[in-house]
């Protein structure tokens, strides 16, 4: 790789790692005349939740579909837990599929199917069990999110955005997955959901030892669970650190996404979220920390 980019030394990936559950090189995708990445590169290291952020249309979306195989690149590789999935068929492989889950952006169930039956598909797709069992599966992933057992006879139109969103990750854990690809989770959630939901996404993490890839505009999710942050920007991955070392980075989107209002709101109330999110898992009521949420409301 030619010349010296943000927070990168020449011919070396940003944040590189040994053990990389996934390693992205060289990426090229192109729609047309449009290039939406030109060597892109990414590590994703185990256990680790990883921010994706970029402006609308960067190509984070993109970058996802890319490394579950559902977008074949023009160039570069893709390796998932150390198979390449990039020009060949491993993305059709159960024994590689099913160790990830996906929730993907605007986290469309079937609309035809009950709660219970979302997140049964998976369970059809790769395993032949008992329907009692089945039906036992479902349950437990569905108490597993935090949703009342009600919901799972519930048709996605009969619950709020925020079960949806609930019900769709059930169905992207539905087969124990070792890593879990999230796309604008809290997307369109009012501030207590998305909270609720960033301190469920961080405590399943934990607890199943999940890697997690996260694409997110939202600066308090970001502050609130993720371990490192990558940057898509010009086409790349510019820069993957720690919040705190990111907001340092000169670079115009990076500077006014950190450091505007909404940035500095998000980093100011880090504290209050951090209280909040912990009162929640002692089983206290958790508020809602002034001027964080409140300034990503129309980010959806
Ligand atoms: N199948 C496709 N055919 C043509 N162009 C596409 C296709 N998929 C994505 N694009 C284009 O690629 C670019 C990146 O899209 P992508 O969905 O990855 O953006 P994004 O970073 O996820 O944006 P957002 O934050 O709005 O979700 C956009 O300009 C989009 O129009
Ligand atoms: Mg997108």
């Amino acid at each position: 790789m030619a010349g010296e980019k943000a927070g990168e030394v020449a011919g070396e990936t940003v944040g590189a790692a040994d053990d990389a559950v996934i390693r992205v090189r060289g990426l090229v995708n192109r729609f047309g005349a449009q290039t939406v990445h030109e060597g892109l590169d990414l590590d994703v290291r185990p256990g680790e939740i990883l921010g994706v952020v970029g402006g609308s249309g960067s190509g984070k979306s993109v970058l996802m579909r890319s490394i579950i195989g559902l977008q074949q690149p023009n160039e570069g590789s893709i390796e998932v837990f150390g198979r390449q999935v990039t020009g060949t068929d491993a993305t059709e492989d159960p024994e590689l599929t099913r160790r990830w889950g996906v929730l993907f952006q605007g986290g469309a169930l079937f609309s035809g199917m009950t709660v219970a039956e979302n997140c049964q598909v998976p369970l059809r797709e790769y395993f032949r069990l008992s329907e009692p069992l089945m039906a036992e599966i479902a349950a437990y992933k569905v108490a597993m999110v935090g949703l009342p057992p009600e919901a799972a006879p519930k048709y996605p139109s009969e619950l709020s955005g925020g079960m949806r969103k609930r019900a769709a990750l059930a169905r992207a854990l539905a087969l124990d997955p070792q890593l879990l690809f999230l796309d604008e989770p809290t997307a369109g959630l009012d501030p207590i959901a998305a909270d609720g939901f960033d301190t469920l996404i961080g405590t399943l993490a934990q607890t199943m030892q999940l890697t997690v890839f996260l694409i997110t505009h939202d600066l308090d999710t970001l502050h609130a669970i993720c371990d490192r942050v990558a940057v898509i920007a010009d086409r790349r991955i510019i820069a993957v650190d720690r919040i705190e070392a990111l907001v340092q980075l000169d670079h115009p989107w990076v500077r006014e996404y950190f450091s505007g209002p909404r940035g500095r709101a998000a980093a100011s109330a880090q504290k209050g979220g951090r209280a909040a999110a912990s009162a929640q898992k002692d089983g206290r009521a958790a508020a809602t920390p002034q001027g964080a949420r409140g300034h990503t409301l129309e980010e959806a």
